[in-house]
């Protein structure tokens, strides 16, 4: 952390990105902007709009299950875009008519300075996360009713991506003020939405340290690895390098059959498969800096040469890919890209054999669904599947592979989303649309049977709207041509060492 006389910022050493506090201030103001907006159109909530006050509870401590054991504390995305705050268990408040910023600091017992380290006091932490004023939380109700707010603005509202509800804040003495818990949430998601400058600075520079992960897990792959050795070396190369200590969710790294498993590497199927030669692998991973995240898919050869099936159903993907990318702009709208996608992909597949028929007939049947049972992609920042992709009004397209996208907005400048068309060959869909008279005529058995066992290909990039396009923030190898460069380049690099058999135990 900087000293008190420089502007506050988070910084994991000078190879990694300086973050200012400014980008946490700036959002504030974006929020009192908005909602002094809403309030003006809002009277019912109060008639005096500029004794406003936002207020928000950060995430807390916890401990495993009964014992002590503490897990990394990661804090909660709206209080995260709000104020920066690194450590659990605070509050924080902003007056809306002036974008003012108050922290409410948790009183940690005197044992933390034994246990812990040095007990920070409120001017610390005023400093270390460049707000106007510091309490400590014991004193929120006394601090709040010496300002007199007209009404305290919490958060409720539904996540469309869990189906959860965020924490609304509450503290002793809070029944004596007047409170609303509707305005706040819609406005603020909306405001999540948008990425800022500083903002995109930062998802450039996680999207940069993630990529140059999976280039160097591809440099090193070789048949005869583990799963979980390709996920190590990802984690640890994004966070030896670029401070990035989080990842943004499971690794995903599936070899063989298994990269037709969307959710693979959760606990019951823990990236633990020895990676043979022959097997294409998916491997889906991000590293999160400062809470904002990456979310990244590479597809690729375990041994470093594509052979003629795998080429060709990677480079069906990757035709879907980048006619997307090609397409996003402001005003597209998401559920056309996803139909894109699949137009694409379905247009490929014909033309490898696996399908016959007229593209548009199989769309009307939904076929693209069989092999991307997924939505194209999801907006991103703080959250990996970021907020905001239904606001009140919109609704989800109840259609296969349309109802499972993670919003179908019209896209505008600013909005970060992924794109990540992919075909799997998962044996359970297969065998519903070869029993399913409408889809099965357009499959040809042969070729289809022949896939199975193959697994997928995913190819997911972070893309930021622009004024007139899109920016890629994924820089990853992308070409057959180019994974196969990069791979080759990496095979003249000596090996990684392995661990050696261990024998009697
Ligand atoms: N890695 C999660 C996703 O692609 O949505
Ligand atoms: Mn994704
Ligand atoms: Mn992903």
């Amino acid at each position: 952390m900087a000293s008190a006389r420089t502007e506050p910022t988070f910084c994991r050493g000078t190879h990694t990105l300086s973050v200012p506090m400014e980008l946490f201030r700036e959002n504030c103001r974006r929020l009192s902007e908005q909602l002094t907006e809403k309030l003006k159109q809002n009277k019912d909530v109060t008639d005096r709009a500029d004794g406003a006050y936002v207020l928000l509870q950060g995430g807390e401590s916890t401990t495993r299950y009964c014992s002590d054991n503490e897990p990394i504390f990661r804090q909660e995305s709206y209080f995260h875009w709000a104020f920066g705050v690194e450590e659990p268990d605070f509050y924080g408040a902003v007056e809306v008519s002036t974008g003012r910023t108050i922290l409410f600091a948790p009183q940690l017992p005197a044992s933390y300075g034994v246990w812990m380290g040095k007990l920070l006091t409120c001017e610390d932490f005023r400093v270390r996360y460049g707000v106007d004023e510091v309490h400590f939380v014991p004193d929120i109700a006394k601090v709040l009713k010496e300002k007199n707010p007209s009404v305290i603005l919490t958060l409720h509202g539904l996540n469309t991506d869990s189906g959860k509800y965020s924490q609304e804040a509450a503290f002793d003495g809070i029944g004596e003020f007047k409170v609303d818990n509707k305005l706040l949430h819609p406005v603020i998601t909306e405001c999540r939405v948008f990425k800022t400058d500083l903002e995109l600075n930062v998802l450039r520079y996680v999207n940069r340290i993630s990529s140059e992960g999976h280039k160097e897990i591809m440099k090193g792959m070789r048949p005869g690895l583990y799963e979980y050795q390709a996920e190590s070396v990802f984690c640890h190369y994004v966070h030896f390098n670029g401070g990035l200590r989080n990842m943004s969710y499971t690794c995903i790294c599936g070899s063989g059959d298994n990269g037709s498993i969307l959710h693979y590497g959760h606990a019951g199927a823990p990236n633990s498969k020895l990676i043979n030669n022959g097997d294409m692998c998916l491997f889906d991973m991000g590293g999160e800096y400062y809470c904002y995240t990456s979310d990244i898919t590479c597809s690729f050869p375990a041994n470093g040469k594509f052979t003629q099936k795998q080429a060709g159903v990677y480079n069906a993907v990757y035709k879907a890919s980048r006619a997307v990318i090609d397409a996003i702009k402001p005003g597209v709208n998401y559920a056309d890209m996803h139909k894109l996608a699949e137009r694409a992909m379905l247009s490929a597949l014909k033309e490898l054999g696996l399908l016959q028929g007229e593209v548009e007939d199989m769309m009307a049947v939904r076929l693209g669904a069989v092999f991307m049972p997924h939505g194209l992609g999801h907006f991103m920042g703080i959250d990996t599947h970021d907020v905001g992709g239904y606001p009140e009004g919109t609704k989800r397209i109840d259609e296969p592979g349309l109802r499972s996208l993670r919003t179908v907005r019209n896209l505008e400048h600013r909005m970060v989303l992924t794109v990540e068309p992919g075909c799997y060959f998962i044996d359970q869909l297969l065998d519903e649309a070869l029993a399913n008279t409408d889809q099965a005529k357009f499959l040809n058995r042969g070729q289809i049977d022949d896939h199975r066992g193959f697994g997928g290909v995913r190819i997911e990039d972070d893309v930021a709207v622009t004024e007139d396009g899109v920016e890629v923030l994924t820089c990853v190898p992308r070409t057959v041509e180019e994974i196969e460069a990069l791979m080759e380049q990496g095979r003249q690099l000596p090996q990684r060492p392995l661990p050696q058999e261990t024998k009697g135990n």
